[in-house]
């Protein structure tokens, strides 16, 4: 029933009387004025003038399910949430739901995570409210290989979207690294559940610096606060996300990766440029040279031979 009051408010420029209210919703003024005490609670500013009825002034900046979904404009991407104040990390809870075979699309957000995790086992900072902070579930029916298009296409679609929201420039740092001006703005990190042919699912973490200040914001960092000087909505940039992430998916999965592969040739800056490799059996240095059409990036060694990176760290050296 609190959906159904907001959405009604939400519908409303003005005022709406509490009669007109309770009469639409089959409610007694006494169960609307008790949900509006609970809207309230929640963070709700919702004014009551005598003779003129109940208003909505503002929303709270809460990753609330029912606010993601209000004009979520998805097929399956979100239509599942599971959303936690206060969570060690989002990676978790998706992880054990995608074992018990939750839906695909199925969405896990926070407002803030205690152990927040990156790749290569960094922390990934999440002070509360101020960030986004999600995990996705998918069930792709690709073979393991595929892995790192999933990983590119994840960025690529936080890329596009963070550019529907604000008109920026923004970079790729191989694989999945979002940059402002070579700092960073966004995260992605994908686990992946699979058997030696199948995968049994995905989850792909995502972290934005949305409303970071400064202080919030580890070295190396940016947030669109502090890129900006203002602040952002969060809902409405998670909904774009999830949105171009549904179109992105979708593209992959009928056409295959050309799209993504081709955006992310767009965004990515390390192309003829020298680049050191850390991977999990050593380092290479080498020149960027290309995504092969798995994903992967290959690097010319001064030896000339390409090598096919799918995992590690790159820093540019020139
Ligand atoms: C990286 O750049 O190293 C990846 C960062 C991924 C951070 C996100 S925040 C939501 C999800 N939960 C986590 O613990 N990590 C990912």
């Amino acid at each position: 029933m609190r959906v159904e009051i907001l959405n009604f408010l939400k519908d409303k420029e003005n005022y709406s009387s509490g009669e007109d209210i309770a009469h639409k919703l089959a409610l007694s003024r006494q169960a609307l004025w008790k949900h509006m005490q609970e809207l309230r609670h929640l963070g709700y500013d919702i004014v009551a003038v005598p003779h003129l009825g109940y208003r909505l002034l503002k929303i709270p900046d809460k990753l609330y399910p029912w606010e993601i979904k209000y004009r979520l404009n998805t097929k399956f991407l979100g239509k599942h949430i599971h959303y936690f104040e206060k969570i060690s990390s989002t990676m978790d809870v998706a992880w054990d739901l995608g074992k018990e075979k939750t839906s695909e699309g199925t969405l896990v957000c926070a407002e803030h995570q205690t152990k927040g995790r990156g790749r290569l086992r960094r922390h990934w900072v999440s002070p509360k409210s101020k960030g986004l902070y999600f995990s996705l579930i998918l069930r792709p029916d690709v073979l393991p290989s595929k892995i790192p298009c999933i990983t590119l296409l994840s960025s690529v679609a936080v890329s596009l979207a963070i550019k529907k929201m604000v008109d920026i420039s923004l970079s790729i740092k191989w694989p999945n690294d979002i940059l402002i001006d070579n700092a960073k703005l966004a995260g992605i990190l994908t686990e992946l559940s699979a058997e030696q042919d199948k995968i049994n699912f995905v989850v792909v973490g995502i972290g934005v610096n949305v409303n970071n200040t400064r202080t919030d914001l580890p070295k190396g960092a940016v947030s669109l606060y502090s890129s900006f000087g203002k602040k952002f909505d969060r809902i409405g940039l998670l909904r774009i996300i999830l949105e171009e992430f549904e179109k992105v998916y979708l593209d992959f999965k009928a056409n295959g990766p050309a799209f993504i592969i081709d955006q992310w040739r767009k965004l990515s800056y390390i192309w003829g440029s020298r680049v050191k490799v850390t991977l999990s059996s050593g380092k290479i240095e080498g020149e960027a040279l290309d995504l092969d059409s798995d994903g992967a990036l290959l690097v010319r060694t001064s030896s000339g031979v390409v090598t096919k990176v799918v995992a590690g760290d790159i820093v540019k050296t020139n």
